[in-house]
């Protein structure tokens, strides 16, 4: 339904203004007092003559830090001398610490021009980033700012989006301003922002650039009429709030985004199962009806998720009496725990206006969103007319917490082991100036609700001082304050001058009106609209965790901004039952898992949006299962796509999770690395093969952690895929069969649908579990098959770390490392606090085969073996 409002809303963005015609004449900045110590240089910026005042006011005066936090790390930042103007707040994106970092001894160098003022960033003498490219501006609504880059630069990052994962480096633009974007279409702004982008220079290394703005923006990467290669930001506010960070490689180029913008966090062993969803489950039988099935059709189905339809007419934090009544729901979940299983449902940050307690008690705490003369924000989502909670309403967090602790509670509610939440961009579905959000309720088969208890708009109190009267209670107490960081005053807030281009329209289109003022400090919906998602996913954490506060929170969003990962997993929404999205789905997650840090990751199987096929949903199942975050989904009135519907998918299915489950622990282990150091345990070819020119731009094959190359048939009605190389060796996963790779394609024939080519690289060492089973918990109690694939130089590697798989605080943990040498044969396992469990066998792979050894040993101590 959405969709189909969203088609209909006019491109405004599209017919956006050249940004370069107007701002060209802009005057510039001049440079003075400029001061250097070892770990930082500050200098004055002033406008260098007229202001031009294309896009809003030029800033006279501003300032210039930089900090060498750490050797590894720059931070550039552009900033008005009065500290007025918005900048992400702390609390939203904790900053990281100056660090040990010097000019002396950093990889990376500063350098600054005057006038007119220009910085380059370079690396052993490499510019990486130079921003003589143009004159800066900052103006109160738009700030520009343009570096060269060198010829067709290789540019990743820079989400959501649905391009490919390498960057377009002509005509390309990136517009960041989270909307609810039915689809996914390529070329335009999707549910997140991201405004990081990685440069890989091969051999070189690879930096990163991080804009630490939240404002809407165009990135532009294009070319000069004269062929040279730029990269541009033109951002609606905000500062120029920059991290350049370097590594040797792409791989730990990631890891150095990790530190500026938080460790992903852990996720429970539960939540890497197989998890089933659908929007039009009619009722709680129908939901039972389909664990039920999966049973039956002996598919492994550890959770079951339920959509807005367990809700009273859409409104969240109720059950609909009828279909989904609370006694069967407790059953429903009673059974799904007695069975290991597990039960997520969807919560919208919308709260219906009727008479429901969301509501009633909302208002009551006062935590809705207000219009700047003080009545409260209405739009239209699935319930009809709703209100929004404001995220920085101090009161929001109490709020929301006892609406999760009344609602989920675990003897009188619905038990939740999971969260799903969704329309977090805010979704809007009543078009800017929502003036009428009645008329733009989705009635379906909803029946007429009862007319809501409102609340009353703001009356004068004749005689009061200002500070009493109504329309000062949500203004921008901050803005306009020096030092205060708030926003500046006097802004055009629903309609800047300069446009970006969101393919929804108008910034306030579609979405929360962008001249809300938020409670307290008084941020302006204009400047912190692609927060909010983050936002409600950091409260809902909190509520989670209080409820059940010694176990991880499992929490999955829609809408995210740099930092998400550290509270919250990520699907990429509403994608299209098609093989365009089956095959994107892989640069996507990439993407997200290793450059934005957010690896619990994946896409709606077999396809959200229209009728999924049996090939497709087959071959999608099987890829699926090399996701994080392993659920099938779609959308109401579309045709079922359980796993279990057609013989094909089942057998996909069954032979993809039959692999999945015996990896879990080498899936835990590299995702608890990630979580502790930032190592991305997705992560595409040129990761590791950094070097290799020919895996730059592959984003249909990729890494499930250090040791799976995952070689997906891309095609319909194909059983071959043409999947590269790089010089190494690897092994057939099925057959063992060695595969010496030679940096060139290679034809793989005869994948029928049921099959997905998967390799392990050689220099690895893979725990594995000796069967699968239908819960994890049942995995956990298997032994492990340790396969050894030797590199090229005969040895191999890897580790194994086991916990009690859930508890935020572990008692005990293992750690082992297996390292293996050919030219003694022999296997080191070194142990730090031993396990009870048992390696049942040993498999060791080689170019002439595999050889199975069936002798067992304990994991409780360090043992060195000849095999
Ligand atoms: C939009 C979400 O993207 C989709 O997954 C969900 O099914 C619908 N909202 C209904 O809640």
């Amino acid at each position: 339904m959405l969709g189909s409002l969203l088609f209909l809303a006019p491109l405004v963005g599209a017919a956006a203004v050249d940004s370069n015609a107007s701002h060209r004449d802009c005057p510039g900045y001049k440079a003075s007092n400029v001061k250097k110590d070892a770990g930082s240089l500050t200098a004055d910026l002033t406008l260098a003559g007229t202001p031009c005042n294309s896009y809003g006011e030029d800033l006279k005066d501003l300032k210039l830090l930089v900090e060498y936090q750490t050797d590894e790390r720059l931070h550039v930042i552009i900033y008005d001398a009065d500290e007025q103007v918005y900048q992400v707040p702390e609390s939203v994106l904790p900053r990281v610490g100056g660090g040990s970092g010097s000019s002396d001894t950093s990889a990376l160098e500063f350098d600054i021009v005057e006038e007119p003022f220009s910085f380059v960033v370079s690396r052993d003498e490499e510019v990486l980033f130079n921003t003589s490219a143009s004159k800066l501006v900052f103006q109160s609504q738009y700030l520009n700012l343009r570096t060269w880059l060198p010829e067709d630069p290789y540019l990743y990052g820079l989400g959501e989006h649905s391009d490919p994962m390498r960057l377009p480096t002509n005509n390309y633009t990136r517009t960041l301003w989270n909307r609810d974007a039915y689809s996914t279409p390529n070329g335009t702004n999707l549910y997140g922002s991201h405004p990081v982008y990685y440069d890989h220079r091969g051999e070189a290394g690879t930096h990163g650039v991080l804009l630490l703005n939240s404002n809407g923006m165009d990135i532009k990467i294009n070319r000069t009429k004269d062929g040279q290669q730029y990269l541009e930001y033109n951002t609606l506010g905000g500062v120029f709030d920059f991290y350049f960070f370097t590594a040797p490689t792409p791989k730990e180029a990631s890891i150095e985004y990790a530190k500026v913008v938080g460790l992903p966090a852990m996720q429970s062993y539960w939540t890497l199962g197989l998890h089933q969803c659908r929007y039009g489950y009619r009722d709680v039988y129908n939901v039972a009806e389909v664990v039920y099935n999966y049973s039956q059709a002996e598919i492994p189905l550890e959770t079951m998720w339920t959509d807005i339809d367990y809700m009273d007419r859409r409104r969240v934090f109720t059950l609909d009496p009828e279909r989904f009544p609370l006694e069967k729901m407790r059953e429903l979940v009673t059974y799904l725990h007695n069975h290991d299983q597990k039960y997520i449902v969807m919560v919208d940050p919308a709260v219906s206006v009727s008479n429901n307690s969301a509501y009633t008690s909302g208002l009551s705490e006062d935590v809705f969103l207000h219009h700047q003369n003080g009545s409260i924000y209405e739009g239209a989502v699935w319930p009809g007319v709703t209100v929004f909670p404001d995220w920085f309403n101090s009161n929001t967090q109490e709020y929301w917490n006892a609406q999760f602790a009344q609602f989920f509670n675990a003897t009188s509610g619905v038990d939740i082991d999971g969260l799903w939440i969704d329309m977090n961009e805010a979704s809007n579905f009543c078009p800017y100036p929502c003036t009428d959000p009645q008329a733009f309720a989705i009635s379906d088969d909803l029946p007429p609700a009862a007319p809501p208890v409102r609340a009353s708009s703001p009356r004068v109190l004749p005689g009061f001082p200002e500070d009493f009267q109504p329309a000062k209670r949500s203004t921008a107490k901050g803005q306009g304050t020096k030092g205060a960081k708030i926003g500046l005053a006097n802004r055009n807030l629903t309609d800047p001058k300069y446009q970006i281009q969101n393919a929804a329209g108008v910034i306030s289109m579609n979405t929360i009106q962008t001249d809300i003022i938020h409670a307290e400090e008084g941020y302006v919906e204009y400047d912190t609209h692609n927060l909010y998602g983050t936002m409600m996913s950091t409260a809902s954490r909190d509520a989670m965790a209080l409820r059940r506060p010694d176990v991880r929170p499992l929490i999955i969003t829609r809408s995210t901004f740099v930092g998400a990962g550290s509270h919250v997993g990520h699907w990429l929404g509403d994608n299209i039952s098609d093989w365009e999205h089956y095959r994107i789905s892989i640069a996507q997650i990439l993407a997200f898992a290793s450059m934005f840090q957010i690896p619990m990751v994946g896409a709606d199987v077999c396809g959200f949006g229209g009728n999924t096929t049996e090939q497709l949903c087959a071959r999608w199942a099987s890829l699926g299962a090399f996701y994080t975050f392993y659920r099938n989904h779609n959308e109401i009135n579309d045709i079922s796509q359980e796993f279990y519907v057609w013989p094909t998918v089942a057998e996909s299915a069954r032979k993809a999770i039959d692999i999945r489950y015996r990896l879990l622990d080498y899936i835990y282990t590299s995702l608890y690395r990630q979580s502790q150091t930032g190592e991305p345990f997705l992560q595409p070819l040129f990761y590791l093969y950094p070097e290799d020119k020919n895996t730059f731009a592959n984003d249909l094959q990729f890494f499930f952690g250090d040791a799976i190359l995952v070689s997906p048939v891309t095609k319909e009605n194909s059983t071959s895929v043409d999947a590269y190389f790089p010089d190494d060796i690897f092994y057939d996963w099925y057959t063992g069969e060695a595969l010496r790779g030679e940096g060139t394609t290679v034809t793989l024939k005869d994948i029928d649908y049921t099959h997905i080519p998967i390799h392990i690289r050689g220099g690895n060492i893979l725990p594995v579990r000796v069967a699968s089973a239908m819960t994890t918990t049942e995995v956990r109690k298997k032994g492990f098959e340790l396969v050894i694939a030797p590199g090229l130089d005969g040895t191999a590697s890897g580790s194994l770390y086991l916990d009690d798989g859930d508890s935020v605080e572990q008692s005990e943990t293992t750690e082992i490392t297996f390292q293996y040498s050919q030219k003694n044969c022999e296997l080191q396992v070194s142990v730090e606090n031993g396990s009870t469990l048992q390696v049942n066998m040993i498999t060791l792979l080689g170019e002439s085969g595999k050889k199975t050894f069936e002798h067992g040993f304990s994991l409780s101590e360090s043992i060195n073996l000849r095999i």
